[in-house]
């Protein structure tokens, strides 16, 4: 296991369209162990495969708090069958847009189909947090991110600012 540099925006590999995982086999197993040790160390509670540069339909989830027994699910090709007209809002972050939080509105329920890590075919019905979280994560294998569900005059903003940042990354004029 190891802990895997995470994808920041604006790289453009968050925009592409994951592939769904063929078989589930010892090297989707490392990935996904890789992808909990690179979330856990970010202190983050979900991650999709492309936030470290993989383009496959494979994320993974924890919503237990710091304190709590860690419970690390994993997610492969997942798919939204139903979703509840019931909203909910939840101040969501992304890992790979670090430091940047806003206000989401999403369903409050969810019925996800996805395969096991023992390759057999699952179903959840997730309500608040981890539903809130299966969507965002789910966005992410479609090239979504959370920043498109805010104002076009937000996103903007924050994409212009992370732009800048990464710029300056490259000409080494970052402040420290
Ligand atoms: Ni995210």
């Amino acid at each position: 296991m190891s802990i895997k540099p995470l994808v920041i925006l604006p790289n453009p590999l968050l925009r592409e369209v994951s592939r769904p995982v063929a078989t589930v086999d010892d090297r989707i197993i490392e990935l996904s162990n890789d992808m909990l040790k690179s979330m856990y160390h970010a202190s983050g509670i979900g991650l999709a495969a492309i936030q470290i540069g993989v383009l496959l339909r494979l994320l993974v989830i924890d919503i237990t708090g710091n304190d709590k027994p860690k419970n690390p699910r994993i997610f492969i090709n997942p798919e939204v069958i139903w979703r509840s007209d019931e909203q909910n809002i939840y101040k969501e972050g992304c890992l790979s847009i670090p430091d940047y939080y806003a206000e989401i509105k999403r369903s409050r329920k969810v019925c996800v189909t996805y395969i096991e890590r023992d390759g057999r075919k699952k179903e959840i019905e997730a309500d608040g947090l981890l539903a809130t979280c299966l969507q965002h994560e789910i966005d992410h294998l479609n090239g979504i991110l959370f920043i498109d569900h805010i104002s076009r005059l937000r996103r903007d903003i924050i994409i212009r600012k992370f732009k800048k940042k990464a710029r300056n990354i490259e000409e080494g004029h970052m402040a420290i």
